[in-house]
């Protein structure tokens, strides 16, 4: 079966079930700037977990392109990928396990659908925790599953070898059967099934996790009963809805479809490692090419889609992770052999193989080439120099660690991302310092800023005063709606120009003229207190304990800011802001309106 049928058999499955199919959406999430990529297909149907009605009903499906950064260090084996297409399905507070995990154990098995053989299959179950209780309904829902198949299923008691008893096909396990974003929000325990690679092995012999590192079993669906919200202290609050967030690997199922070792000997794959194969003059049959081969197959794809999805690339967020991608395909050629231009010819070649599915790759092709060209350049002119400026670092070097200058000045004068130094590093048995590095790009980054702030310190002093103003305001604001709208409000995104504060928010539906004239009354009432605005730096988890409005991302660091407006606020933030809120004088919302499912965007301003 082709990747193409898999798609097809899917939404169809789901269509039969019920299910609408809705657009997926870019890899760049809207108005969430607490994540950098969609990492799922769940995550821009957040609100919808939360109880706000969806348009297209409780049952919904689609095919999400995402992206994962968390495991770029292990891409090279024969799953892991950074890009990849994730095959969702979704009830919003309708079906729950049973339906759910009936649906899974009929779409992998019936011959109509995949028809995977039962025997190679096996499920994990979430075991228990201090708060939660063991997925038992999950475990006897399997049970009977297995049963039709003529298989009686027994749950593995424990952590040592499974010693080949082929009845134990359900594994509690606790880690990686909890599923939720990072970032928090919906969540609850999840069920995941595995493919047995290689049956002819016999029953299992060593731990689960083992048969999943040596790469026998492969995890193909993940279906996640979604039942509480992680709130931003970590407490789990149980939701009034229950849902289903199912997710299946596209790459992984057709792999194990087709019975290829690995994900990168697909059709997902094959002919952009072809081209690999023929720019090295290498063959990937060759055990010692297959990690680099897999690497840059993998990262084209990848840089290919973010730039599609409007990312170019630079030193921050989404551009950083592109510029590392790109830059990682030039080196990695580079142990292959190859010195001719690589990464816009592999690009010619993903373009090809997805612009049906994708028609924007196509449209988007000319730029697509170019700035990967225009990276790829720039990078190689300075690789070597670099490549040559470590050697000798490296010779000089006493001990085994690399300090964090060099790293840092391998960073600023060559553009070797830290990841890179690191990899490079690495590969001589040397170890880098990091914190060394952070420190050395710290103080040269308040350097610059300062530089700066000098260089426009005539001109534009009197409107960042006012962006000041706005900052504040943005803080009251937020303080307020929490306060007429109620504690579900969340920061969604924040722009400030010297004209107008933006501020994003979640919130189901249009404010009031009423609730509007509320907010801006409390806003204007604290001005008129003249509060006095005061910070403290606290470590993260006592600013967390306190109750601090914050987006707790992993961006911050172990130290922040807190921002105290009298008793009426506290948020974490980088300021700057004004000393009293007086200096405000008064304060007016001029737009409310709709960004997207759930957000809700205000803009305002403040005179004076
Ligand atoms: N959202 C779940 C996952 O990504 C299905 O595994």
């Amino acid at each position: 079966m082709q990747a193409r049928t898999l798609r097809k058999k899917f939404i169809e499955f789901f269509k039969e079930k019920g299910h609408k199919e809705i657009p997926q959406t870019s890899l760049i999430p809207e108005n969430d700037p607490t994540v950098l990529f969609t990492t799922a297909g769940m995550q821009p149907l957040g609100p919808y977990f939360l109880g706000e009605k969806h348009p297209e009903g409780k049952r919904l499906m689609n095919i999400q392109r995402c992206l994962r950064t968390g495991d770029i260090d292990d891409v090279g084996d024969i799953c892991h990928l950074t890009f990849f297409e994730m095959l969702g399905s979704w009830s919003l507070g309708d079906y729950f396990k049973t339906q759910a995990i009936r649906w899974s154990f009929e779409f992998l098995t019936d011959k109509k659908w995949l028809g995977l053989d039962p025997k190679r299959l096996y499920a994990t179950v979430f075991k228990e925790d201090k708060n939660i209780p063991q997925d038992k309904e999950s475990i006897k829902i399997w049970k009977e599953q297995f049963k039709k198949a003529g298989i009686n299923a027994e749950v593995y008691p424990g952590s040592k070898p499974i010693k080949g008893n082929e009845n134990y096909r359900i594994f509690p396990l606790k880690k990686d059967n909890w599923w939720g974003l990072t970032t928090g929000g919906p969540c609850g325990p999840s069920t995941e099934m595995f493919y047995d690679l290689n049956p002819k092995k016999g029953p299992l012999q060593k731990t689960f996790l083992k048969e999943i590192d040596e790469g026998r079993l492969v995890e193909i669906w993940n279906d996640v009963f979604m039942e509480f919200n992680k709130l931003p202290n970590g407490v789990l609050q149980k939701l009034a809805q229950k849902n289903v967030d199912t997710g299946m690997g596209l790459e992984r199922t057709i792999a194990s479809l087709q019975e290829k070792r690995s994900v990168f000997e697909t059709e997902l794959f094959s002919n952009v490692i072809k081209k690999i194969e023929k720019l090295s003059k290498r063959k990937y049959k060759e055990e010692e090419n297959q990690r680099p081969m897999r690497i840059i197959a993998d990262h084209i794809r990848a840089s290919v889609f973010l730039i599609m999805d409007n990312v170019i690339p630079s030193n921050t967020e989404q551009g950083y992770i592109l510029r590392r991608l790109i830059r990682r395909i030039v080196r990695y050629g580079r142990k292959l052999g190859i010195e001719k231009k690589l990464t816009s010819e592999l690009a010619r070649v993903v373009i090809s193989d997805y612009k049906d599915l994708y028609p924007d790759l196509e449209k988007k092709k000319e730029k697509i080439i170019s700035e990967l060209n225009k990276e790829e350049e720039r990078f190689k002119q300075t690789l070597e120099k670099g490549l040559k400026e470590f050697e000798k670092i490296l010779e000089r070097l006493k001990g085994k660690k690399l300090s964090g200058e060099d790293a840092f000045y391998l960073y600023e004068t060559y553009g070797f991302p830290i990841e890179l130094t690191k990899e490079i590093a690495k590969e001589r048995n040397i170890s880098v310092n990091l914190k060394g590095f952070l420190t050395a790009k710290k103080r040269h980054q308040e350097l610059s800023r300062k530089g700066a702030e000098k260089k426009f310190a005539g001109g534009l002093a009197g409107k960042s005063r006012k962006t000041i103003k706005l900052h504040t305001a943005t803080h009251l604001l937020h303080q307020a709606l929490r306060e007429i709208l109620g504690n579900h409000i969340q920061q969604k995104g924040s722009n400030i120009t010297p004209e107008r504060l933006r501020f994003d928010f979640s919130h189901p539906e249009k404010m009031t003229d009423e609730q509007i004239k509320k907010v801006e009354e409390i806003v204007n009432q604290k001005i008129k207190e003249n509060l006095p605005v005061r910070m403290k730096i606290m470590s993260l988890k006592a600013a967390e304990k306190s109750g601090a409005l914050a987006l707790f991302k992993e961006k911050y660091k172990d130290k922040v800011k807190v921002y105290f407006i009298g008793n009426f606020s506290k948020e974490v933030c980088g300021g700057p802001h004004v000393k009293k809120t007086g200096e405000l004088k008064s304060f007016k919302i001029i737009k409310e309106e709709s960004v997207g499912a759930g957000v809700r965007r205000i803009k305002a301003v403040v005179e004076d």
